[in-house]
């Protein structure tokens, strides 16, 4: 423990002369990353772009796929078996430096989202200006910037491509629905089934979203009273996500019991499970009625659980600690295929919520701060979802997103969200239990001053020796025995592994 402590007082001197990078360069070689199983219905179109870094070209080969799924470019296609099970396929990427093998399980049963699901929404960079092209540069950057290779995939309408009732924006003005009561895409979306098409040829995944009121939160169309037509126009169009934001439905709910909390959920849960194809449902109604406890008997494989990241007001620490927070106690409600959301990931260069007219500008959060905002939702198994400027992804931001040792974290089969060890006013400390028997411990410093973090065996359930391995500079920390001990700077966090 003590050779950790010493280790890491240099470590913050030399991540600063890095240019505050932590994360090293990934290797040259092969190494698979992102989730190693998938769950899918029986029978439903499949699609999986394999994450693997490594120099390019890589050369992807699989054995074991089940019939109906082929392996072009490095993605699976196809369609998911009949029969319920549990298929496992060996992939192998190879290089002229080397190769890599990974056993990719697809699992076709009931269960959707066996790991957090990871993407971009658009919602915090582009809010009412988002367009066709807008989803289109942002697929297209997902695979470019590297991104997809570290298991990012969804890529996510928001709110605004509907039309706007009284809009004064010719493009947001028309009939918001056919004469049959099919919805339209407003003007600046003329070809949803072209756009999912594009995303999905280049191995990713289109989410959307509506709201069960007669309005969005802005006051664009809803889908109440058209359930139905809607579920399977979203469907039709090609989505494999919606976000289904409760908004205007105070309006239509008969009171707040929980019971009508349920029901738009419930209803719209039942008809997306209905389509031909697998869609997930993540729930947005900001905690109400504890939605942890119900949000996965509705058909839901996440939920919001706060109000918005981008509204939420700095205290002495930035809103992303006062949220994650709420959302770390609720840690005995997450599992595979039911996980707590607390909100995109807002670093880099973002829009601000307030005043959506804005600019996007450079977050205001330290380095430091942007390694406990990831460090923190990789070990809640949150969804992992970035909603910044995917045009303008720079080296450090991509750095926070992309560390393979750290979306493992997030991305581990056993799915359990960490368990909160430790909360003061100082210190967070968090445990994760992987799949493995290896776990995952956080230390967070809450306080205004460097200082070190400890964690004991005692605290963390474990016994004996361990090596430790430091996660986001991927450096092995030795052995240690009785706790962990590291010094950990303002407001930052540092994120070990014990095996
Ligand atoms: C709500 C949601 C946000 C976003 C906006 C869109 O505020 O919580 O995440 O979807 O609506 O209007």
């Amino acid at each position: 423990m003590y050779r950790i402590a010493a280790v890491l007082m240099v470590l913050p001197l030399l991540a600063q002369e890095a240019g505050e990078i932590r994360t090293p360069k990934p290797a040259v070689t092969p190494r698979f990353q992102g989730p190693r199983l998938m769950g899918v219905r029986p029978g439903k179109p499949f699609l999986f772009r394999i994450p693997c870094t490594g120099e390019k070209p890589l050369r992807f080969t699989a054995s074991g796929l089940p019939e109906g799924i082929r392996l072009e470019d490095g993605i699976l296609r196809g369609t998911s078996p009949a029969r319920a099970g549990e298929y496992r396929v060996k992939l192998r990427a190879q290089n002229r430096h080397g190769r890599s093998e990974r056993v990719f399980t697809i699992v076709v049963g009931e269960t959707l989202a066996l790991t957090p699901p990871m993407g971009w929404n658009h919602w915090y960079t582009h809010y009412d200006r988002v367009r066709d092209s807008t989803i289109r540069e942002a697929a297209k950057v997902m695979v470019e910037s590297g991104m997809a290779d570290f298991g990012y995939a969804y890529v996510s309408i928001d709110d605004c491509w509907m039309n706007k009732p009284g809009s004064e924006d010719a493009e947001l003005s028309g009939p918001v629905r056919d004469v049959q009561g099919r919805i339209s895409a407003n003007k600046r979306f003329p070809d949803m089934k072209g756009l999912t098409d594009y995303v999905h040829s280049l191995g990713l995944k289109a989410g959307t979203y509506t709201s069960p009121g007669p309005l969005t939160c802005a006051k664009f169309v809803g889908a109440h009273g058209y359930e139905e037509q809607d579920a399977r126009q979203i469907a039709e169009w090609g989505f494999d996500l919606l976000k289904y934001d409760w908004c205007s439905y105070g309006r239509v709910a008969a009171s707040k019991e929980l019971a009508e909390l349920k029901k738009p959920y419930e209803l719209m849960g039942k008809l997306l499970r209905a389509q031909d194809r697998d869609i997930q449902m993540n729930l947005c109604q900001y905690g109400m009625g504890d939605v942890w406890k119900w949000g996965a008997e509705v058909g839901g494989q996440s939920w919001r659980t706060t109000g918005d990241l981008g509204l939420e007001k700095d205290t002495r620490l930035p809103g992303f600690f006062s949220i994650g927070l709420r959302n770390a106690k609720l840690w005995e409600y997450a599992g595979p295929g039911k996980w707590n959301d607390p909100d995109y990931i807002l670093i880099g260069w973002v829009g601000s919520a307030r005043d959506q007219r804005a600019e996007p500008r450079r977050a205001a959060l330290t380095a430091d701060e942007q390694y406990a905002y990831m460090s923190m939702w990789a070990l809640m198994a949150s969804p992992l979802f970035y909603s910044g400027m995917m045009s303008r992804l720079d080296e450090f931001t991509l750095n926070v997103l992309c560390n393979g040792e750290v979306i493992d974290v997030n991305q581990d089969t056993l799915g359990r969200q960490a368990r909160v060890v430790r909360l003061t006013e100082a210190e967070l400390v968090l445990a994760k239990p992987m799949e493995d028997g290896s776990l995952a411990v956080g230390l967070f410093n809450l306080g205004e001053k460097t200082g070190k973090i400890r964690a004991s065996w005692a605290e963390l359930g474990v016994k004996g020796k361990k090596k430790a391995r430091d996660l986001w500079r991927q450096k092995r920390l030795g052995a240690v025995s009785a706790g962990v001990e590291m010094e950990v700077s303002r407001h930052g966090a540092e994120l070990i592994r014990l095996h």
